[in-house]
């Protein structure tokens, strides 16, 4: 069958279709339940299957004959390190640190926040707390204390996993100092802290709250899996939304374990025994679905990078690493391979490097420009997949299916097809859909495949009130584009305040908030500009209330460094005008789109009345200037 046949099938027969498809899952208890629908009116999947993630990922490999192949490959440019372990060692590992974490009163259902670089020891304390059924939420590394404490807050964690630092190219960066401003600034605080120790930093413990990871595991036994339900959750993973708070995405084991193997065959054609890389962190859903359990359930060797696309220690790492370990497909964001280009242009370095086990190119996280689609194209001579996802769905809901049966040709600014399972219509404001070519509202009609959130953590009514109640019967995405008329998709940008910066997702409602919160800013909006090299950049304009005697540049200096000690450098508002007054329509509401258009230099809705006339020309000066 072919994968427009198969995505079809998908959605009609979804049942019949997604119970074949779990067949590939060696349960504890295989499901009778497929599909249900739950209280919320959304899909449960496989509710009576029972597994365990962890076992799926490692022991299960161990007893098909796997256990001497490479599991994960940590490769270390910043520190000069590399190591790699064989399933058979993970699975000691992470069987001993489960361990760990259960004597510190971890049980199944407990939430264990990880605060950690790009260490093995992440990928090892995910395994091991879904090996006891509890439930992790990864934060990433680039967030300040403020963004950790209200993680902390919401997800209540009994237990906390960091570091002693992370490393940025040539900055250590001491986690641990953030990890205490956090706790004394968040309301719940956690029994525990478990602290692995870098060569680079040695934190200090705080007596009775914080443990060495080394020494603790030291001690340990490794401990077998436990079987956990199909809907208990495996993780919560916070990802910005259009307010300051962040939503908790709760992903299940079943359904998650279903989608992670049908997506390494299908989406990624690989197969036990070859390595795939996603050059991400494990703080991002990528991390999570391909650099941790997506490869591992299926059985290949999967790369853990602590290093950058480029400095470390130039442009050409990337094709070192491919082929050092003889990768076959690379995933990465287009603003990776935007930093290649832009310091090798002519792709010299990577003519340095044997790719021949190389066979495809797989982006996300933002759009894939056309120029830098042609140029990899060109560079590589090899597929550019671009595919489009979201932390919400966990994988990818298009792409272009590059299989031996499916011959379908890429196309630049596309992502390619809907994935079986996703039925992706686009809508106008009614809710009506719109015919080819027509730009809308990207909706996703409902039931959605198996592996996507199944709700937000501790808010039932934000699940509903974000995805499903603007369009009943539909998940709508937060992202704008059209289908042309031979189907292929084509994703624009979100249409909410969410902005993509390198890849990352952040929330410009957050930003404004913490700009908000300084004692001289009367009112101010933060936008997403064009950047090309990282997509999109914050830009904040600030009115100043009366009587402020602090000079512009105080003030610049100030409200930029209270969004990166607050929020993370990640989000640092490179650019902050100080303005006069906001353009707003006349019910008061700032004119967002307006700005964003006058900015990138796009045409210009036609403001409805003088007074905005006015001020945007005011600030189109001000701007320029
Ligand atoms: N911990 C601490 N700080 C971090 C961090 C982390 N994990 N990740 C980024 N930062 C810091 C950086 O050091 C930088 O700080 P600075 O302003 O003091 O220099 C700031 O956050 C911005 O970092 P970044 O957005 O990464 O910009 P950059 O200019 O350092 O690098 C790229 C540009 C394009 C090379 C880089 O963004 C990149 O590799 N992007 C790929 C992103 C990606 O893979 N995303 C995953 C989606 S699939
Ligand atoms: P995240 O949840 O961090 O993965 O970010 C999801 C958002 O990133 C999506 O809603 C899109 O706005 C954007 N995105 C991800 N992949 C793509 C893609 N291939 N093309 C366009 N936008 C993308």
């Amino acid at each position: 069958m072919g994968f427009i046949d198969k995505q079809q099938q998908a959605f009609k027969n979804n049942k019949n279709y997604w119970k074949e498809q779990a067949e590939s899952v060696a349960w504890f208890t295989p499901p009778q339940s497929i599909l249900s629908t739950n209280q919320l009116g959304w899909t449960d999947w496989f509710t009576d299957g029972e597994l365990n993630t962890s076992y799926l990922a490692l022991d299960y490999h161990i007893e098909q004959g796997r256990g001497e192949q490479i599991a994960l490959i940590y490769d270390s440019p910043i520190t000069q390190q590399k190591q790699q372990f064989t399933y058979n060692q993970l699975t000691k590992q992470v069987a001993k640190f489960a361990h760990v974490i259960q004597k510190q009163g971890v049980s199944q259902g407990d939430r264990v926040l990880i605060y950690m670089p790009m260490i093995p020891q992440a990928a090892i304390a995910m395994l091991a707390c879904a090996r006891i059924g509890a439930i992790h939420s990864v934060v990433f590394g680039g967030f300040a204390a403020n963004e950790l404490a209200v993680r902390i807050d919401d997800a209540e964690p009994k237990v906390v996993i960091s570091a002693s630092c992370g490393i940025e190219i040539e900055k250590v960066i001491p986690y641990k100092p953030l990890l205490d401003k956090a706790i004394e600034k968040a309301e719940y605080k956690p029994s525990s802290c478990i602290i692995y120790q870098r060569e680079q930093i040695t934190a200090s413990l705080i007596e009775g709250r914080d443990y060495d990871w080394q020494t603790l595991h030291q001690k340990a036994k490794p401990i077998a899996p436990v079987a956990v339900k199909s809907t208990d959750p495996l993780y919560i993973l916070y990802t910005s939304g259009t307010t300051g708070k962040p939503k908790g995405v709760v992903r299940d084991n079943g359904g998650h374990a279903v989608a992670m193997l049908y997506s390494m065959k299908h989406v990624y054609g690989m197969k036990a025994g070859e390595t795939f890389w996603a050059a991400s962190d494990v703080g991002w859903v990528v991390g999570h679905s391909y650099i941790v359990y997506g490869p591992l359930m299926a059985g290949c060797s999967t790369i853990l990078y602590e290093g950058k696309p480029i400095k470390t220690p130039d442009a050409g790492a990337f094709w070192r690493v491919c082929e050092e370990y003889q990768v076959k497909a690379l995933f990465s964001a287009p603003t990776a391979f935007r930093a290649i280009a832009k310091e090798d242009p002519n792709g010299a370095l990577l003519q340095n490097y044997d790719l021949s086990n190389l066979q495809r190119l797989y982006l996300a996280g933002e759009r894939l420009d056309p120029a830098t689609y042609y140029w990899l194209k060109e560079k590589t001579q090899l597929p550019v997949i671009d595919h489009w996802w979201q932390t919400e769905t966990g994988w990818a809901i298009a792409t272009t299916p590059l299989g031996e049966d499916n011959n379908i040709e890429t196309k630049a600014g596309s992502t390619g097809f809907p994935v079986s399972g996703f039925k992706v219509e686009i809508l106008d404001t009614y809710g009506k859909a719109l015919p080819a070519n027509k730009q809308g509202t990207v909706a996703i009609k409902l039931p959605m495949p198996p592996g996507c959130l199944m709700t937000v953590w501790q808010d039932n009514e934000r699940f509903t009130s974000s995805y499903l109640s603007t369009h009943p019967g539909y998940y709508v995405t937060g992202d704008g584009g059209y289908i042309d008329d031979t189907g292929y998709l084509y994703i624009m940008g979100r249409t909410d305040d969410v902005i993509n910066v390198a890849g990352h997702r952040l929330s410009t409602g957050e930003m404004e908030e913490v700009l908000s919160g300084h004692n001289a800013v009367a009112e101010c909006a933060v936008i997403g500009i064009q950047d090309s090299l990282k997509g999109q950049v914050p830009l904040g304009l600030v009115v100043i209330k009366n009587g402020i005697t602090d000079t512009v540049q105080e003030l610049t200096d100030a409200l930029k460094s209270k969004v990166r000690s607050e929020i993370g450098a990640i989000a640092s508002l490179k650019k902050l005008v100080i303005v006069e007054r906001l353009p707003k329509t006349r019910s008061g509401k700032i004119l967002r789109k307006t700005l964003r258009q006058m900015i990138d230099g796009e045409q210009l809705e036609v403001p409805s009345t003088i007074e905005e006339v006015n001020v945007l020309d005011e600030l189109s000066l001000k701007l320029t200037s």
